[in-house]
């Protein structure tokens, strides 16, 4: 499959780059704004993986559905107008969408609903992470995945607390909270407390690298391909839907 890679300067693209070929992927575009690079796709381009800035992916997403080609997001911190582009974009061409693409996340999502599920509201949840200093946006999409899990666990509206200061008062009953934490080099780190009176349950999640990103992007295009148009995640990619 020829492939474009859009963000191919950044820490993701060059990953994608290098992980393409084991991948049975040809890159033919390496597109950024960065020197050196793409900045269009040539004819014959088969799909599109964006890990870039939120700004750049409402261009990459019409351009693929110029194309009539599947395309694959891992940019975070999309604003609502720029998420409305590309679920009008979903009903055109396949677009899988994840704000995490690595197999343990994806494990861990399935695992916060279950929990939520079964705990119920009397375990109070934090959902915790923690990124390298250079990270632009928070708290991290995947965060907010897992946060999203445990409302569908609960069977509540996805409505979070973010970081607490001041005279919060006491926590109130059914409040799912999160924190973002910065720092150092952390590819990225996650955890979802289950705080009960008696007891406490912690799912950890601890990312060694950006290869398993890489590398569940670059599934999700060759599932994606010859697929309807439609929005897809990883849950589907991976059959947990
Ligand atoms: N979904 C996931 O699994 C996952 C994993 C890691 C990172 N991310 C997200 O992917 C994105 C990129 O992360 P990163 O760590 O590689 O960032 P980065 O800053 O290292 O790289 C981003 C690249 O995008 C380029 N860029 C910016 N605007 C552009 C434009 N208009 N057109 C083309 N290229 C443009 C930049 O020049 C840069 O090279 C972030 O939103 C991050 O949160 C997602």
């Amino acid at each position: 499959m020829k492939i474009a890679i859009n963000g191919a300067a950044g820490r993701m693209g060059k990953m994608l780059v290098s992980l393409a070929k084991d991948a049975g992927m040809e890159v033919i575009a390496r597109v950024d704004i960065a020197e050196g690079y793409d900045s269009v796709w040539p004819e014959g381009t088969e799909g599109v993986i964006d890990f870039s800035y939120h700004t750049a992916t409402p261009a990459t997403v019409e351009e693929a559905v110029k194309r009539n080609i599947p395309c694959v997001i891992g940019t975070t911190g999309l604003t609502a107008e720029e998420q409305e582009i590309v679920n009008k974009a979903a009903e055109k061409i396949p677009v899988v969408q994840s704000g995490n693409y690595s197999l343990g996340i994806n494990f861990l999502l399935e695992m916060a609903r279950k929990a939520a599920e079964v705990l119920g509201k009397e375990y109070d949840v934090e959902v915790v992470e923690m990124h390298h200093k250079h990270k632009k946006d928070a708290p991290s999409g995947t965060a907010l995945m897992l946060a999203k899990s445990v409302a569908e666990g609960r069977g509540v509206a996805p409505d979070f607390v973010y970081g607490r200061s001041g005279e919060v008062g006491e926590r109130p009953a059914g409040e799912i909270a999160v924190h973002a934490l910065r720092g150092g080099s952390v590819v990225g780190d996650h955890t979802v407390m289950f705080a009960g009176d008696v007891e406490r349950v912690e799912l950890v999640h601890k990312a060694q690298g950006r290869e398993a990103f890489a590398a569940g992007a670059l599934k999700a295009l060759g599932w994606a391909k010859g697929r309807a148009p439609g929005m897809y995640t990883m849950r589907d990619v991976l059959g947990f839907a």
